[in-house]
């Protein structure tokens, strides 16, 4: 990723302002538009229990999108590593990409380790308010560890990867999640209970 690109002036683009708009999108699909965020550590279960959520969203009759971190590591963000500065604009990028879906009028869902507070702050100021629920999936780092479905944790012990989030890369605990899953040996269902309760107390669904 080059500084070159990162700083280009919008000095000369203006805004355009399209007849079909964010509401009229949410108003055609019957539902209200909003990013839920998973964030924690590498085998916390983010990407199984938002899975879990969207298939119960998609049964509901619910329009939704998944974004899931090892996935778009494979394309929009296959330039970028694990360094401080790549994780930053990983998830710059995944938050324009979320942005954009919710002004399509979806349900977005993403599932990124998302480490820094920082980022994830940029991600909610992106979007109206109420529209970004933060999902700590709170599944302590030794049973993460104990999970191992990749190798990595023990690839990360061996010093065969560095960098590697809870081990030699920080992980920044959420403060005030909308939603705090204690994951570490709850039944996903159970789980997917609990996102889907907090949404209708939200009245984001009914
Ligand atoms: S983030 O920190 O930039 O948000 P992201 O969620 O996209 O991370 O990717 C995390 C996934 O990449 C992990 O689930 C794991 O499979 C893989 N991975 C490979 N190397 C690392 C590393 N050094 N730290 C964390 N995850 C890694």
């Amino acid at each position: 990723m080059t500084s070159a690109i990162r700083s280009t002036s919008n000095d000369n683009i203006v805004w355009h302002t399209h007849q079909i708009d964010k509401a009229h999108r949410a108003k055609q699909k019957n539902q209200q538009p909003c990013v839920l965020w998973f964030t924690g550590l590498s085998g916390a279960g983010k990407s199984t229990i938002a899975g879990a959520l969207e298939h119960r969203l998609a049964e509901m009759g619910y329009h939704t999108y998944l974004l899931d971190g090892d996935n778009v590591r494979h394309g929009l963000c296959q330039d970028l590593g694990f360094s401080t500065e790549d994780r930053r604009e990983n998830i710059r990028r995944i938050g324009e990409v979320a942005k954009l879906m919710a002004d399509a009028g979806l349900i977005v869902l993403s599932a990124f380790i998302s480490p820094h507070r920082h980022e994830r702050r940029l991600v909610r100021d992106m979007l109206p308010s109420g529209e970004f629920l933060e999902v700590f999936v709170d599944t302590p780092l030794d049973e993460c560890e104990r999970r191992d479905p990749k190798g990595l944790y023990k690839k990360a012990r061996a010093g065969e990867i560095k960098q590697f989030t809870g081990i030699d890369s920080e992980y920044e605990q959420p403060l005030n999640a909308e939603i705090h899953l204690a994951a570490g040996n709850q039944d996903v269902q159970k789980l997917v209970d609990l996102c889907v309760d907090a949404l209708t107390a939200r009245k984001i669904i009914e």
